[in-house]
């Protein structure tokens, strides 16, 4: 939290509460002026958020790609970003995001949401179920694990993550170090949750959302995901036409972009799946 919070009576937002670990962390650091917005779309977060008695702290239910119904240009001394799935997510069955466990085929972040992983295992086209697990997951058997679903649900209902994740396990021919059904399930919660989407739209509005010297500390377990936040963030140059010279180079806000921070082995001793997080901060100048 040390790297977010510059103005201790400064404005703060939590895009991600999960079960409130920063959030607390954050409060902590706040003066009795300081004040912190928190959103989640999971109703598990809205509970666990409302035994926090703070009166600087908000909750807000809602998707952090709707920021501009709820936060002013130029008024955040800090966001945080912590993208991807709760390991207490993760860990409840019913909730479907887990190959280890029975559960059903949800992986909504959003209860409330329609779309739900059984609508893509049951109803997309075996091209449309490839391109997710490749856009997604970058799983290089991507086609082969699309046809078996598709002709596996023709004879069964596929209708539990253990079924899924042995129908992907069947169609792999390399093996792998990891689950063979991680990067498939990494990529179906993708495109159930729009992740990209809503965090292509979030990053840009922050923009405009952060004070001079106001900082953007994003946590990302994707290599598309550390992307596009560099991309948002990055000076953007226009040429005039393919090959000539550089005609005009964008004089909107400026954004310092850290180097990517790696966990600590003290910190994936205590939480295993920060293993794979990278950090990076971005400043506005
Ligand atoms: C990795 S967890 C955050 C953990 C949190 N930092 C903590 O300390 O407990 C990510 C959380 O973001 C939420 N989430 C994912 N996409 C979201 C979105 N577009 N809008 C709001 N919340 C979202 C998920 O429901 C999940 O609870």
């Amino acid at each position: 939290m040390k790297s977010l919070i510059s103005d201790t009576n400064g404005l703060y937002l939590d895009c991600t509460f999960g079960r409130g670990g920063h959030t607390k962390k954050i409060l902590d650091k706040l003066s009795s002026e300081g004040q912190l917005i928190s959103f989640d779309l999971d109703d598990a977060a809205m509970k666990v958020a409302k035994n926090i008695d703070n009166k600087n702290f908000k909750f807000i239910k809602t998707n952090f790609s709707m920021i501009d119904d709820y936060v002013e240009d130029d008024s955040l001394s800090g966001v945080l970003i912590d993208c991807g799935v709760s390991s207490p997510q993760l860990d409840e069955p019913e909730r479907g995001f887990s190959f280890q466990t029975k559960g059903p085929l949800d992986m909504r972040f959003n209860q409330e949401q329609n779309l739900t992983c059984k609508d893509i295992i049951e109803n997309y086209s075996e091209k449309e179920i490839a391109t997710i697990l490749w856009k997604f997951g970058e799983e290089k058997e991507s086609r082969r694990i699309a046809k078996l679903i598709v002709k596996q649900r023709e004879q069964n209902a596929i209708d539990n993550t253990l079924i899924l994740a042995e129908i992907i396990k069947t169609a792999k021919t390399v093996k792998t170090k990891k689950h063979p059904a991680t990067k498939s399930f990494q990529a179906l919660r993708m495109a159930v949750n729009s992740e990209f989407e809503n965090l292509t739209t979030c990053l840009d509005r922050i923009k405009d959302k952060l004070t001079k010297s106001g900082k953007l500390v994003i946590i990302t377990f994707h290599s598309l995901e550390d992307r596009i936040a560099k991309q948002t963030f990055k000076p953007k140059i226009n040429f005039h036409e393919k090959n000539l010279p550089l005609i005009h180079e964008d004089v909107s806000d400026k954004f310092k972009i850290s180097k990517i921070i790696y966990p600590s082995q003290e910190e994936i001793s205590m939480n295993p799946r920060a293993r794979s997080a990278k950090m990076r901060i971005i400043e506005k100048l």
